[in-house]
């Protein structure tokens, strides 16, 4: 096995960085044309790096390592959120590439590198990691539509030129188990002066579209006794749910809203209807399961008291998954080599393709620090000495993997 260059993974994250470059993060969006050329670049690199690699029907980017008996899966995402972060992603694919590398003259040991498609959810979730298991039905695909502008996923695939390309699915036999690395997107290891976190399970996600109904009419001449306000029932639902959570909730559950629609959304006119997308994680569904409850209690008590009415959907349920115990305990021996033991085991409050790859194989993550805690902002960074100590750790827990 060959030493890993931590200048080259710096460098080769520097150049994936420039495809959508935003100020100092990075706008690509899953499938836009910054997306599909970094596809493309990362693809090359991965043969360049000796693997047999194809973009597949989803976006999915897999080099594979065809000539060895005992083999890890290992990757992350390639896309980001909108105006996000230069790392989130990108780190766990750009240290697979360098692990291919490292095992490249290997005759017995190896790697297969994945860049998943659409974890961050512009179109759907887990989109690439969840086809490859074969969670992702055709129909689903039908169906799906791009979170922002509604694009159909179809119309999306053709444009990036991936559709009518095989859909690869996944033969667990031919892994070990699958590896990610990840930034920790949290500020536990930095403020504990940690360089590795060893993820020891990953939260739930649950989604909801709330919908209030009101009336739609003149902002002016409508006397403020008779209106159906729906952005008004919808922000004093959000106050009802920040009143209401936290006596009931679990000591780590969050929640979260994320986008909120006023419609027709002018000056001039009471919002005759409005929509808020609000996500709950928890690593207990149960907690989950508790929260939901009240929420529907609380739509339909608004719905009965208020102006307005109240509808909820549920439309992303996302499972927990716990890492496995022997592959944690090897990034700890990892640690304990590389990073003079400054390793703790964590859990993970953000999603990752890891919890879908853990429905089929065992699976583990590793996270490095992110300066200031801060994620999913074009502001987000890890120190490069902490970008390298991650890569000698990832590259050491496969080492150890590989060779039993
Ligand atoms: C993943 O990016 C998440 O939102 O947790
Ligand atoms: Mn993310
Ligand atoms: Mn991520």
């Amino acid at each position: 096995m060959r030493k890993i260059d931590g200048q080259r993974v710096v460098a080769d994250l520097k150049r994936l960085a420039e495809f959508g470059r935003y100020k100092t993060g990075v706008h690509r969006p899953t499938y836009s044309p910054a997306d599909v050329e970094s596809r493309h670049w990362l693809a090359d690199k991965l043969a360049e790096a000796g693997l047999n690699t194809v973009i597949d029907g989803i976006g999915n980017v897999i080099g594979r390592n065809s000539g060895v008996q005992r083999r890890l899966l290992v990757g992350s995402h390639s896309e980001t959120q909108p105006y996000g972060g230069w790392l989130d992603g990108a780190l766990g694919v750009v240290y697979g590439l360098e692990l291919a590398r490292a095992f490249a003259d290997d005759p017995d040991h190896g790697v297969d590198v994945v860049a998943w498609a659409d974890e961050e959810g512009h179109y759907g979730n887990f989109l690439g990691s969840r086809s490859f298991t074969g969670a992702l039905t055709e129909e689903e695909i039908d169906q799906t539509r791009g979170r922002d502008n509604g694009t159909p996923l179809r119309e999306a695939l053709e444009k990036a030129g991936f559709a009518g390309k095989p859909r690869d699915t996944v033969d667990p036999s031919r892994y070990l188990g699958y590896l990610e690395a990840h930034i920790e997107q949290g500020d536990h290891l930095e403020g504990s002066g940690l360089k590795v976190g060893i993820v020891t399970s990953i939260v739930g996600i649950w989604q909801y579209r709330i919908t209030f109904t009101g009336e739609q009419n003149h902002a002016g001449t409508t006397r403020m006794a008779i209106r159906k306000d729906a952005g008004l029932a919808l922000a004093k639902f959000c106050v009802a749910i920040d009143d209401s959570f936290p006596a009931i909730c679990g000591p780590r559950t969050v929640w979260t809203t994320g986008r909120i629609t006023l419609d027709p959304g002018a000056p001039s006119i009471i919002p005759g209807r409005a929509e808020m997308l609000f996500q709950i994680r928890d690593v207990d569904p149960a907690a989950i399961e508790h929260l939901e409850a009240k929420l529907r209690s609380m739509a339909a008590e608004a719905s009965h008291t208020g102006r307005c009415s109240v509808a909820i959907e549920r439309i992303r349920t996302g499972a927990p998954a716990v890492m496995d115990p022997g592959f944690q305990d090897a990034i700890e021996a990892a640690s304990a080599a590389c990073a003079g033991g400054r390793s703790v085991r964590m859990p993970s409050a953000a999603g990752h393709d890891a919890q879908v790859l853990a429905t089929i194989m065992p699976a583990a993550m590793l996270f490095v620090p992110s300066i200031g805690g801060v994620s999913h902002h074009w502001t987000e960074n890890t120190a490069d000495a902490d970008i390298v100590t991650g890569a000698e750790v990832f590259v050491e827990t496969c080492r150890r993997l590989l060779s039993g």
